[in-house]
């Protein structure tokens, strides 16, 4: 007689589950909520310099080569990309990119409200924005590494605007 209440209850209990899961997979998704908009805000502090933050310091050559070999490597992201993905040739950068830092750049403002990022903060924000992967440790050579090609990358990046700008006849290349 127990047994057959408790057969009872769990029997009541999984057809009260199995109405809940139906029930809640056949809610329509929730008009004019937009997921997208939810998951692109990222908390600044992640890739804000922290107070105090002392960056990675050394051979400036030897920096820009390893920073070459990790802008190919896709182990740094979790979705398969590399920062070369998006930006081989100097691609995927804005007219922003040739100006000094700290400067605005859209996808930082949009994303995080920043007003202006460093270069290092710039690349903190492709790690998790883009990337989909940690923030590098501030004071790790792998970030300064980094940091250090994205500067030759973006003394590149100057001379083509300029010349570009040259080209058509346009006198207010960035300084
Ligand atoms: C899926 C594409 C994608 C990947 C991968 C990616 N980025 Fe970006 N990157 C962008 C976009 C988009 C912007 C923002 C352009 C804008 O809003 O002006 C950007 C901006 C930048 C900027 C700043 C340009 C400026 O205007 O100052 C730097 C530097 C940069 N990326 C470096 C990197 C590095 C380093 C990596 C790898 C760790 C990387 N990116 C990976 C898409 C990507």
């Amino acid at each position: 007689m127990k047994q057959q209440l408790k057969l009872t209850i769990l029997s009541a209990a999984t057809m009260a589950l199995l109405g809940l899961i139906v029930v809640s997979s056949a809610e329509p998704l929730a008009q004019g909520s937009n997921p997208d908009v939810v998951k692109s805000e990222i908390d600044p502090k992640l890739v804000l310099r922290p107070k105090g933050t002392k960056l990675f310091d050394g051979n400036k050559a030897q920096l820009i080569k390893q920073g070459e070999a990790l802008f190919k490597d896709q182990k740094l992201s979790t979705n398969g990309s590399s920062c070369q993905t998006c930006h081989a040739e100097n691609e995927g950068f804005s007219s922003t990119f040739a100006s000094a830092y700290p400067h605005e750049v859209t996808m930082a403002k949009e994303k995080a409200g920043t007003s202006e990022v460093q270069l290092d903060e710039m690349i903190q924000f492709c790690m998790v924005v883009p990337m989909e992967a940690k923030p590098l440790p501030w004071n790790s050579r792998d970030l300064a590494a980094l940091t250090a090609y994205a500067g030759e990358l973006q003394k590149a990046f100057r001379k083509r605007l300029q010349s570009n700008d040259a080209r058509a006849g346009n006198s207010s290349a960035p300084k």
